[in-house]
């Protein structure tokens, strides 16, 4: 017989029902005066029943019921004496007051290990108060907002059931996490609504995203520099920026990425599909052994993506090369429609060339005035297998 947590699951439940173990004691946020008024703020009594879980030999869970909180920027610090949960049945509603934007959370948890954040609850960020100011490309005295939810050198932990609804910047920023598991995360935001990334990694190993909804203004998912062992499955994108890596090589971002695999996922309407980008010029690192595997596009605008002159904004040296090294990459089995005729476009630098790029069962069509659906490749070594819709340039 395989044996597995299930059978002994009757066993734990029987000696926590006798020793109140392991079921964590539970912190209730009321009980520490939040108001669910939706004026209050709840700042200090969550971190009061925060503390308190945290400190809790054993392990905590503090619990929010359901209800409305406004919540001015807050950080759950650890370590703690034990697992903590984190459960969320209302809605947690972020400041719509300007004074209160220019800071880099809303909501922080920061040095945790075993922690798990979930209970079905929503993250209201009210973006659309301040979207204006982190729009560079029409303010120039843009400043960066609030992220939704950061993680910060969090270990060992998991997010599950949480709606994060119209965040300021990012939803969800993960940074120096380990052992960090997503699921069922549903993420929106207007299409327009800029720099709302819907999960954004960096300096972060063996994180796992999983059976996940992102509906937002910018890349639904980017990995950055300094992350490896990332897993992204089941993930269904758009609208949005899509899929990316990157973008690398800019003024923080030495370090390299590999291992990475994002695969049966789904992207519709976004402006990417699979992307990975580099600033040029650029500081040198690499970025290796990446699978795209089992992806469906519906009318992606650059499917398949790889841009070493990354610029968004001008001014833009277009004879700059980045000094990115990218190296094995595979898109396998990736179909749909493009919005556009370059449905795969292959542009790596000059001074380090792509290789090991290799594309296996492509088909994706074009239908639009530009005529028959293409591929360009410039500085790129690689291989294609199996049938190739546009045709390849490799
Ligand atoms: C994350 O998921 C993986 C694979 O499903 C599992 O092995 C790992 O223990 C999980 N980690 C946490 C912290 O839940
Ligand atoms: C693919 O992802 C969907 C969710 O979008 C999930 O229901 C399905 O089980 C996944 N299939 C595989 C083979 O992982
Ligand atoms: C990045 O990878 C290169 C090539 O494998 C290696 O030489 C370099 O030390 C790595 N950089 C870091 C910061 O790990
Ligand atoms: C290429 O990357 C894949 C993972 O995507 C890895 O399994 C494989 O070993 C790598 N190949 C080489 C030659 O490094």
């Amino acid at each position: 017989m395989k044996f597995s947590i299930f059978h002994l699951l009757p066993v734990l439940l029987s000696v926590a029902g006798a020793y109140r173990y392991p079921i964590p004691a539970t912190f209730n946020v009321l009980s520490y005066g939040a108001l669910p008024n939706r004026i209050t703020d709840n700042t200090k009594a969550f971190l009061r029943a925060w503390n308190d879980a945290c400190e809790h030999h054993g392990g905590g869970r503090v619990w929010i019921p359901r209800g409305m909180y406004m919540l001015d920027s807050v950080v759950f610090v650890g370590p703690c004496k034990g697992p903590v949960d984190f459960v969320i049945k209302g809605s947690l509603e972020a400041s719509s007051n300007p004074s209160k934007f220019f800071i880099d959370h809303w909501i922080a948890f920061k040095y945790v290990d075993q922690l798990t954040v979930g209970g079905g609850g929503y993250l209201l960020g009210h973006g659309g108060a301040g979207w204006h100011y982190n729009d560079c490309a029409t303010n120039s005295r843009c400043r960066p907002l609030p992220v939704t939810m950061r993680f910060d050198f969090v270990t060992n932990s998991r997010i599950s059931h949480i709606r994060s609804v119209n965040s300021k910047n990012a939803h969800f920023n993960l940074f120096a996490c380990h052992n960090f598991n997503m699921t069922n995360i549903r993420i929106s935001a207007p299409a327009d609504s800029p720099n709302t990334d819907g999960i954004h990694i960096g300096s972060s190993t063996m994180i796992k995203i999983q059976d996940s909804i992102i509906s937002t203004g910018d890349d639904c998912i980017s990995i950055l520099s300094g992350s490896r062992d990332i897993l992204v499955t089941g993930v269904h994108c758009g609208p949005g920026h899509g899929f990316s890596i990157g973008s690398l090589g800019g003024s923080h971002n030495k370090e390299n990425v590999t291992g990475i695999v994002i695969r049966n996922s789904t992207l519709i309407g976004t402006q990417n599909g699979l992307r990975i980008k580099t600033w040029a010029p650029s500081l040198p690192s690499l970025a290796s052994d990446i699978m795209f595997d089992d992806i469906i596009m519906v009318n992606v605008n650059n499917p398949i993506f790889i841009d070493q002159q990354y610029c968004p904004q001008p001014p833009c040296n277009r004879r700059a090369q980045s000094n990115v090294q990218i190296r094995n990459v595979t898109f396998r089995k990736v179909r749909g429609t493009s919005s556009s005729k370059f449905a795969v476009k292959i542009q790596c630098s000059k001074h380090v060339p792509c290789k090991g790029i290799n594309l296996v069962n492509i088909n994706l069509a074009y239908r639009g005035p530009e005529g028959l659906v293409a591929s360009s490749c410039l500085n790129v070594l690689g291989k294609s297998y199996g049938p190739q819709l546009p045709s390849g340039c490799l």
